[in-house]
């Protein structure tokens, strides 16, 4: 007979206590231990044993073969993209995001088109009937003989699923709907989320399949449930965007078999979601050219440069203490940025106040995208529109210089391909390497000589 034993644990940090409490000592939140019931004894018998089947080996490292990992490619790049160049068999991906972003319609339409390619595919809907998963499929245009819909939360009845049916690829929608019987606690909380993602690992692991699990987030933006999901599966993937725009951004967090500052742009459509295979161009789609405070950079995300457009907004401040609001980018890095133009170019700024925003719902964090955010600030304080076919690169140090940046040939190409005509960049950068045609390159050393140019 299996032991139970109770335990008291925090639905946000995962922390552990034998008594309640109000106040998590893990995580200084209020009212987030819940009581959980454990089983010792049974459904874990034999992990430790020896005889285990399946059990793997230590072998010596030149020993083992590798073949050329077998990634399987979608016909979304932008998805193939962000997970390293396709989906690799025995990794267990978990894809988090706001409710209504569209991973559901995302996975669907990634499942279907791994069917298409001869795979077996089994979609578990916890949050749907098969029949709500069948109109979605309709509306996506989406069937395929080998695409299987199912309809469960219970781990054991999904596990044995997946023994009969022995797909290639599996998606559970989502974590948090499915509960592993032995565990008495409800689905979704923190005992039942970790047990169901082991058991859905040692699947992937031993059966080869690729397993995405769908996780939903918390009002602060984590997946719900511990740190420690993030830290059981392969691969992260957060799926975010504005609710109010129809562009979503796949964004890898971690991932065992590729980079992680990938991403991957994707429209919502009336009839799903369909990639953006030139990503600057809708982020400049809505550009006012002519109007102050707004500059144009070359920001690298990833493997590939992205123009975007950073708008600032400087107005004095009516009372109290500036604002300093930024979207998109860090406040620090503006409020940095606000001091080195007082300082080092004398622009008077500190009754003023700030607010930046980067167009288009991106984030922003990446040194070479300073320059153009002091010279937004100080096109806005001048009220002095920046000219329209200017794109501005480069870091800001603390005594106004421009420091060099990387990629910088990848960058101005970029901004070549979208029409651009000059392109500021730090002095340090010109020279050893190919300026496209059409480019007028410029080398700035300092802000304010960067200013004099962009102004000029
Ligand atoms: P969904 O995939 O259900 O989101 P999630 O699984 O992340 O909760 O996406 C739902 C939203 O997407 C919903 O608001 C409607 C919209 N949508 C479209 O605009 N077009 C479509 O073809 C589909 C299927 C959904
Ligand atoms: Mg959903």
């Amino acid at each position: 007979m299996a032991k139970k034993k109770t335990k008291f644990m925090c639905q946000n940090c995962g922390y552990e206590s034998p008594k309640w409490m109000g106040r998590c000592p893990g995580c200084g939140e209020w009212n987030q231990m819940v009581e959980e019931v454990e089983i010792i004894g049974k459904g874990r018998k034999g992990s430790l044993s020896p005889s285990d089947e399946g059990r793997s080996k230590a072998e010596p490292i030149n020993a083992i073969q590798t073949e050329n990992e077998p990634r399987v490619e979608t016909k979304l790049k932008e998805f193939n993209r962000v997970l390293g160049g396709g989906v690799i068999p025995g990794s267990l991906v978990l894809i988090g995001g706001d409710p209504g972003i569209g991973k559901s319609t995302l996975l669907l339409q990634v499942s279907s088109q791994l069917a298409d390619t001869d795979k077996k595919v089994l979609y578990i809907s916890g949050e749907e009937s098969v029949k709500q998963t069948k109109l979605r499929a309709e509306r996506l245009n989406v069937s395929s003989p080998s695409l299987y819909i199912y309809a469960e939360t219970n781990l054991e009845l999904i596990h044995q699923t997946i023994s009969d049916l022995s797909p290639d690829f599996v998606v559970v929608d989502s974590i948090q709907t499915v509960y592993h019987p032995e565990i008495t606690s409800a689905p979704g909380s923190v005992s039942q989320v970790r047990e169901c993602t082991a058991e859905l690992m040692k699947i992937a692991k031993t059966k080869g399949i690729a397993i995405f699990i769908v996780g939903h987030v918390t009002k602060e933006g984590a997946i719900a449930g511990p740190r420690l999901l993030e830290h059981m599966v392969d691969t992260v993937l957060y799926f975010e965007g504005e609710r109010h725009h129809t562009y979503r951004i796949l964004r890898a967090v971690k991932n065992r078999f590729g980079s992680t500052n990938e991403i991957g742009i994707f429209e919502m459509k009336e009839f799903g979601l369909d990639e953006v295979e030139n990503p600057s161009e809708i982020f400049l789609e809505e550009r006012s050219k002519g109007s102050s405070g707004s500059t144009v950079v070359a920001s690298m995300e990833g493997t590939r440069p992205v123009l975007v457009e950073i708008q600032a907004l400087i107005s004095p401040t009516s009372y109290g203490n500036p604002r300093r609001m930024a979207t998109g980018i860090d406040h620090n890095r503006v409020s940095l940025l606000m001091a080195v133009l007082e300082k080092r170019v004398g622009l008077l700024l500190q009754n003023q106040d700030a607010y930046l925003k980067v167009a288009g719902g991106v984030k922003l964090d990446e040194p070479a995208i300073d320059l153009a955010i002091a010279v937004s600030i100080a096109s806005s304080f001048r009220d002095h529109p920046t000219r329209p076919a200017d794109c501005i690169i480069g870091e800001v140090g603390l005594t106004g210089e421009v420091r060099r940046v990387s990629r910088i040939e990848q960058r101005v190409q970029e901004a070549a391909k979208l029409g651009f005509t000059r392109v500021l960049v730090p002095d340090k950068n010109i020279g050893g390497w190919k300026v496209p045609e059409g480019i007028e390159l410029i080398g700035v050393a300092t802000v304010e000589e960067a200013l004099r140019q962009a102004f000029n």
